[in-house]
């Protein structure tokens, strides 16, 4: 027996479906940055793709999903979570560094969109920069908790509520390297200076009160260029996806390292 909840609902499902068909379509033009190392003789260039937002979900990836189904499957780009927690979607959206997921379409559509990859880095493919010099600093930092001694009944390291209280505003980096990729010292130095990303992670370590490391891990920092070449021009803090301050977390490393 059909019950009348059910005619309701199937009607409701087909006004919907009419209004979506019916609606005139937005169209707004993503210009979307190609390059393809297999054919090296292109250049790199901006190809146009046209989404009607009427049938797009709300944020940037959204529409690049929906552009890599629809329109183009070659469209190369990072991407996972979809929830502003791996950190791979990172890109340069509308002149800013920051996480396709996590990007709000601007709904005028009579305005392009450009969608660039993460700047001054080298490139993959498309949107994918290669960020194995990254990872390789991030390693060098030794991101993990380092310790000469361990509590006699075999237990954890305890920490209090004050000092466990200090991580804040630092364990929340996803490492998406927005910020570095947004530094002019990085730009230009990036074989040697960390960047803001990581050296935010440095500062997660330093001021981890379990952490026994802390004279190794300064003297790493203890040359021109690892951590001196940051000018304090804060980049990095306005364009954290994750609303972090590295440009901070660098200062305070410079404290400690002047009065200790
Ligand atoms: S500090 Fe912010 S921008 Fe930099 S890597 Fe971490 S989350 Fe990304
Ligand atoms: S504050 Fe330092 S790390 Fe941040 S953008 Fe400026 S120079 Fe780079
Ligand atoms: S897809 Fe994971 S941060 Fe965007």
């Amino acid at each position: 027996m059909i019950s009348m909840r059910n005619i309701l609902t199937k009607r409701n499902l087909a006004t919907a479906a009419t209004k979506a068909t019916s609606a005139a379509p937005r169209l707004k033009t993503f210009k979307i940055y190609r390059w393809n190392p297999d054919k090296p003789q292109e250049k790199p260039r901006l190809q146009d793709y046209q989404v009607d937002l009427n049938e797009c979900g709300p944020m940037v990836l959204d529409a690049l999903l929906k552009i890599k189904d629809e329109q183009d499957p070659t469209l190369t780009f990072r991407r996972s979570c979809r929830e502003g927690i791996c950190g791979s979607c990172a890109m340069n959206i509308g002149g800013r560094n920051t996480l396709a997921c996590l990007c709000k379409i601007d709904q005028n559509e009579s305005k392009n969109l450009k969608i660039y990859p993460l700047p001054h880095m080298y490139i993959v493919k498309d949107l994918v920069p290669d960020l194995t010099n990254f990872y390789q600093q991030y390693k060098s930092i030794k991101p993990f908790l380092q310790r000469k001694s361990f509590p006699e009944d075999g237990r954890e390291v305890l920490q209090s509520i004050e000092d466990r209280k200090k991580l804040d505003g630092l364990y929340e980096c996803i490492l998406c390297a927005c910020c570095s990729t947004a530094c002019p010292s990085y730009w230009w130095n990036q074989e040697e200076y960390l960047g803001p990303s990581v050296l935010l992670q440095a500062y997660r370590w330093l001021i981890d009160s379990r952490d026994q490391a802390v004279k190794e891990r300064r003297k790493m920092l203890q040359n021109s260029m690892s951590l001196y070449r940051c000018h304090t021009i804060m980049n990095c803090t306005k364009t954290c996806p994750k609303g972090l301050n590295p440009g901070q977390a660098i200062a305070e490393i410079k404290k400690q390292m002047a009065f200790t």
